[in-house]
Formats: C-alpha cells, sequence, structure tokens
C-alpha cells in the first residue's frame, strides 16, 4: 500500500495512517492495519491524530481546525444543488469557492471529505428518495456520513431514527449545518469507528462511497457482510471503485440501481460517470 505516492504517518515507530497524494484533491486516505485503525477510532481518535499530522507539519500550527468549525464551513462553502439529489441543500467545496484551487497549508481544514458529495453517496441518496419504503420507520446508521446527505435523504424518506456518523468531528457540523439548512432535525451524531462493531440495532446500514481504498475496503465489506448475516440491510453507493469492483465479496452483491452523473460530478471523479447502489443477496 505504501509507495512513493503516499505519505505514511508514524507515532512511536508505529505506523498509524497513509494519504495518497494521487487521488481527486488528494482526499483519499485510508488508515493501517486493524489494531491501529481501531486504535485511532476508539481511543486516541482525533485529537492524538491530529497532532501527529501538526507534528508532521500537515497541517499548519497556527491554523485550529477545532475552532469556529461551523463559521469556517459556512465561510469556504457554497450551498449547492448541482448533484443526484436536488431535494438537499449542502455545503459544499465547488469550483466557485476558494478551497478548490487552495493550496493544503491555506485551508483550514484537514482533508474535509465532508466538503464533497461523493458519486457513491449521491446514488445511494438518490435511490433511498426514489425508494422510500426501504428506510421507512426504519433505524438507520449512515457509516462514513461526510456531509450527511445519505442520512438527510433517509430522514426525509420516512426513517424512524437516523444515526449520522463519521470519525472527523468536522464532518458532524456539516452535518448539522445541512440539518439546519434542510430544516431536518438530526436524530444522532457520532464519531466512534464502528467498524467491526455488532451494528445489529440498526435495520438499515448505508454505505456511500467508502469502498476507495483495497485494503480498506476489505475490512469494510468483510463486516458488513457480517452484519447482513445479523440481519440488518446493507446498502452500499458506489461508483465502480476498483476496490470494489476487485473484491471477492462482489461476486454475493446484487445491483438495486444505476444513475448517470452529472458533468460536475464526473469532473470531480474522473473516469466515473456512473454509480451504482448495491445490496448483499
Ligand atoms: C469518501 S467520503 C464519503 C462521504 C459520504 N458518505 C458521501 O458519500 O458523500 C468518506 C467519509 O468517511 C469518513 N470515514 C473514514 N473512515 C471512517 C470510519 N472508520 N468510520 C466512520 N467514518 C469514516 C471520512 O471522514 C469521510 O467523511
Amino acid at each position: 500500500m505504501t509507495s512513493k505516492t503516499h505519505k505514511v504517518l508514524y507515532k512511536n515507530g508505529d505506523k498509524i495512517a497513509w494519504y495518497p497524494q494521487d487521488g481527486p484533491h488528494s482526499l483519499f486516505f485510508s488508515l493501517g492495519d486493524n489494531q491501529i485503525f481501531h486504535k485511532i477510532g476508539r481511543t486516541v481518535h482525533l485529537r492524538e491524530y491530529e497532532e501527529v499530522q501538526k507534528s508532521q507539519r500537515l497541517i499548519p500550527k497556527h491554523l485550529d481546525v477545532r475552532t469556529n468549525h461551523r463559521d469556517h464551513i459556512i465561510a469556504e462553502t457554497e450551498l449547492s444543488r448541482d448533484h443526484l439529489t436536488p431535494e438537499l441543500q449542502l455545503y459544499l467545496i465547488t469550483q466557485n469557492c476558494r478551497l478548490w484551487r487552495a493550496r493544503p497549508e491555506d485551508s483550514p481544514f484537514y482533508e474535509p471529505f465532508w466538503a464533497f458529495y461523493w458519486p457513491g453517496g449521491q446514488a445511494l441518496s438518490r435511490y433511498l428518495f426514489d425508494n422510500r419504503d426501504a428506510v421507512k420507520g426504519r433505524k438507520i446508521l449512515d457509516f462514513g456520513t461526510g456531509c450527511g446527505a445519505s442520512g438527510l435523504a433517509a430522514k426525509i424518506s420516512g426513517a424512524g431514527h437516523v444515526t449520522f456518523n463519521d470519525i472527523d468531528p468536522i464532518a458532524t457540523e456539516a452535518v448539522l449545518l445541512n440539518g439546519i439548512k434542510n430544516k431536518i432535525k438530526i436524530d444522532d451524531l457520532s464519531t466512534v469507528n464502528l467498524i467491526g462493531s455488532c451494528c445489529e440495532m440498526f435495520d438499515v446500514l448505508l454505505i456511500g462511497d467508502m469502498l476507495y481504498d483495497t485494503e480498506f475496503a476489505d475490512e469494510v465489506l468483510r463486516w458488513l457482510r457480517k452484519e447482513h448475516e445479523k440481519g440488518s440491510v446493507v446498502l452500499i453507493g458506489d461508483p465502480g471503485r476498483f476496490a470494489l469492483e476487485s473484491h471477492p465479496l462482489k461476486s454475493s452483491l446484487r445491483c438495486l440501481a444505476k444513475y448517470e452523473l452529472k458533468a460536475s460530478t464526473v469532473l470531480e471523479n474522473s473516469g466515473h460517470t456512473q454509480a451504482f447502489v448495491w445490496t448483499f443477496t
């Protein structure tokens, strides 16, 4: 996984994270082996993680990403309906925003995944709007919620309760803002790393564009398969990323829907023109 295109972060000699540098916006990242991943998600979580980033000079010391999140989000994004679910107005970094072209050191955010509405998430949300029975009255987990769009789509489609989960606390701030903008009550926010946890309490697990790295996708898919076997419905939105297409569990998935992406999304996600919704058979 490590290569010259990846930055690797170490703490006390342990590899804790690596960041591919060559994806759109250099936003793709994945975390290390299981133990480290769980350590970050459950115990040391983002504070230590951010300190490591700072010590590695990956984000400038003078910018504290934990102050004025909401002000920064509003200032650095624009409200957009230019995606597959125009029902939702979302604070996103678009081509009109300063950060679209800014250098990482000029950004108040470190790797703002939440500021983009990923093609897999768009397809998943579109599917929920078009198939409201999939979530109506159900208890939902939106795993890796980012801007929160899929969870919001579930809520508008009649979900009984939605937990918006993302290990990036700034994402949860963006979810709150997007909830307010769309007049949707946010039931529950979580920044816990749930991978490997029992999620039997959820009827439906929403997975919007989380399969962007082969090792990470393997961990996520094996966990999801177990949750499916225990009874949760797993809905995966994905634009045909290699990590899913090449995974052995792909043959256990059934395609529920296929959508053509909008031109602006195609531009942001070089190579992907469609996105799909999958569920385990
Ligand atoms: C590619 S974005 C997808 C966001 C959103 N689902 C969408 O489709 O627009 C991946 C998101 O997953 C979050 N993430 C990564 N690892 C996670 C984990 N173990 N648990 C929860 N969220 C995670 C990131 O912070 C990021 O917001």
